[in-house]
């Protein structure tokens, strides 16, 4: 069965969907996105990620193509059209078709719309997470605005790619300071040796991801303590547990960093409860 995407207003075979050369998300990355993980055929926290998408909008001065409830639509049709299980559903809202000029359109311009959806192997996820990934760190270069989930990721892309080049699954971006952002499409996490649980804060210049903010009330919920702070690498690399978290992640343990072990090289016992905490999430 050949794959359906949604462009403009039209549900189209995937292949032959087409946007504008005019774009300005083609010609600039004037655009925001979201992706959001299908688990048995349901959306794992939408309407987080709808709250994302409007506030990344807001943020750009970008007019929304539609209303909440016809994206919730087109949405699950795209779903049903491609009879996706478990999948990763991509949104992506440009600010539409103009003649190439830095500056927003003059002339009001209408946002293009293009949803799709590819399968994606939840349990092979949730596979990977039992043995655990290698990272890299890589220097942060991005700018100021990481908090806009924009399509703007070149720099994500080249950290993403040095790390694999390496031999690993993430990049772990660091500033010129030495403390850990985030990955180059995930949350970061540490757990000390005490047992506390850390992550940088939303308001310093990251990406609030949604995993992540699921992630840490479940912690709460089991009395897990969390600590919203920044941590250094060199604090990850003596920590007892790291583990990364992203919709197309889950919570997956980093047990390797820069060819350094993280705790006995194995994932640890808080990293394995959240695992399992998120697995049994998204199925409720
Ligand atoms: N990436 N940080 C960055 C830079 C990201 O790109 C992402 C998501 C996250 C995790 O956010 P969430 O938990 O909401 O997925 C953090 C998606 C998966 C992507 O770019 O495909």
């Amino acid at each position: 069965m050949s794959r359906v995407a949604y462009v403009n207003g039209a549900y189209v075979p995937h292949d032959e969907a087409v946007v504008s050369i005019d774009d300005r998300g083609y010609q600039f990355a004037d655009a925001v996105y979201e992706g959001v993980t299908v688990r048995k055929g349901q959306m794992v926290d939408l309407e987080p990620h709808l709250d994302r998408l409007a506030r990344s909008m807001r943020e750009l001065a970008m007019a929304a193509p539609m209303e909440r409830a016809p994206m919730r639509f087109v949405f699950r049709e795209v779903i049903r059209r491609n009879r996706i299980s478990d999948g990763f559903l991509y949104i992506q809202i440009s600010r539409g078709v103009a003649r190439r000029d830095h500056a927003f359109p003059t002339t009001p311009t209408v946002p293009s719309l293009i949803v799709t959806c590819k399968r994606l192997s939840i349990d092979g996820v949730i596979a990977r997470a039992a043995k655990g990934v290698k990272a890299f760190s890589e220097s942060d270069i991005r700018w100021g605005r990481c908090d806009i989930k924009s399509t703007s990721l070149l720099p994500n892309i080249l950290a993403k790619q040095a790390a694999k080049e390496k031999g690993g699954f993430e990049a772990v971006l660091v500033d010129s300071d030495g403390y850990v952002t985030e990955g180059s499409s995930t949350n970061m996490w540490m757990v000390r040796t005490d047992g506390t649980l850390v992550t940088r804060s939303t308001d310093d210049n990251i990406l609030p991801g949604i995993t992540r903010a699921t992630l840490k009330k479940l912690a709460e919920e089991m009395q897990i303590k969390v600590e919203t702070k920044a941590f250094t690498l060199e604090e990850a690399k003596a920590g007892a547990e790291m583990f990364l978290s992203s919709s197309t992640g889950c919570a997956t343990p980093i047990v390797e960093l820069d060819g350094h072990k993280i705790g006995d090289g194995t994932p640890g016992p808080v990293t394995k409860r959240l695992v399992e905490a998120y697995r049994a999430y998204m199925e409720a």
